[in-house]
């Protein structure tokens, strides 16, 4: 199931999971344009791929724009002659409680996220179907889309409305034979090295040790390269009639996420008037549901002290 022939684009792949896909990707044979902010970083990264057999360009520019978008599907066709796969993983965070955030927080976070998702799949879809090329879009989510995090209004909105976007795009693109699916990913990048839950697997880590078993098996919680193999499946013909998913992925750990569905349904003849709700709303929604990500207590021997800062 080799992706040979096939050509990529991944947003932000100058470091981390971007950088990770990309190279898998590669590994499998896939040409791969690759995007950073950064023009030095997204060299680097081309680099890595060229000196280990593959094929890579850069495109130093932000995603968010509609010209990016442009000129990331020309890049792909220019020097490689089509575009099979797209990945949007740029990424950007702004954290801050809500009452704290700017204006500019909010927007910039939004910008590159789900605007630079919307600009990019927009113009590779339609570059997909005018071609008539049964492409792959892979969009990159996170938990704090699917649950809410605290401190991180603008990210959960944009993540949120990341999977929003995939399930609309599934049916939108499914006559065309193109596939949308949204990757939840975790694992230790630049993005998740200072949370100090994650500190004692990000120290065995840049000790070049294995990460251990809690982090791994219970968190779902490893390395980049440990997300990269379902992207590259993905973007394969195997995963033809998969779409409209939101596929979690990281250390040992896969796992398939529902899309919401209601889960109490009630009925009133006259309908559900403030006076009724009153009345009646605890016994007909039943048991309320839970938001945040759930992490288990760290075991004591994998607790570091709270940063003095
Ligand atoms: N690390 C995790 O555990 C985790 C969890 C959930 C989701 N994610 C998501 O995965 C993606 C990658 O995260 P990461 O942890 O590798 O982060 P990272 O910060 O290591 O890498 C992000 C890359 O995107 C680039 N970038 C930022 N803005 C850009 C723009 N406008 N245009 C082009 N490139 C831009 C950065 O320069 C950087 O190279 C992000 O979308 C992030 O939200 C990561």
């Amino acid at each position: 199931m080799s992706l040979t022939g096939k050509v990529a684009i991944v947003t932000g792949s100058g470091r981390g999971l971007g950088l990770a896909y990309a190279q898998e990707l590669a590994r499998q044979g896939a040409a791969v344009v690759i995007n950073d902010v950064d023009a030095a970083t997204a060299d680097a990264a081309v680099k890595t791929i060229v000196d280990a057999g593959g094929r890579a360009v850069a495109v130093a520019a932000p995603v968010g724009p509609t010209e990016t978008a442009d000129a990331l599907v020309a890049a792909a066709v220019e020097n490689f002659g089509r575009l099979d796969i797209l990945v949007t993983n740029a990424g950007v965070l702004r954290d801050t409680v809500l009452w704290k955030m700017s204006d500019d927080d909010f927007d910039t976070v939004i910008g590159v996220h789900l605007r630079g998702t919307f600009t990019t799949v927009r113009a590779a879809a339609t570059y997909m179907r005018q071609n008539e090329i049964p492409g792959r879009i892979i969009c990159i989510g996170s938990p704090t889309g699917q649950r809410g995090n605290f401190g991180q209004t603008n990210y959960a909105a944009a993540k949120a409305g990341i999977v929003g976007m995939v399930r609309t795009w599934a049916l939108e693109l499914k006559k065309a034979g193109i596939t949308a699916n949204a990757v939840i990913p975790v694992a230790a990048t630049a993005m998740t090295a200072t949370v100090p839950y994650f500190a004692a697997a990000v120290e065995a880590d840049a000790a070049g040790e294995p990460m251990p078993a809690f982090f791994r098996h219970d968190l779902g919680f490893g390395t980049s390269d440990d997300v990269a193999g379902l992207v590259a499946y993905l973007a394969s013909d195997a995963a033809a009639g998969v779409t409209g998913q939101a596929i979690g992925i990281g250390g040992d750990r896969l796992q398939l996420w529902s899309h919401p569905e209601p889960v109490a349904t009630a009925y009133r003849e006259g309908g559900w008037t403030f006076e009724a709700l009153h009345e009646g709303f605890a016994d007909a929604v039943g048991e309320l549901q839970s938001v945040g990500e759930r992490f288990p207590a760290l075991p004591a021997d994998l607790q570091r002290p709270a940063p003095t800062v």
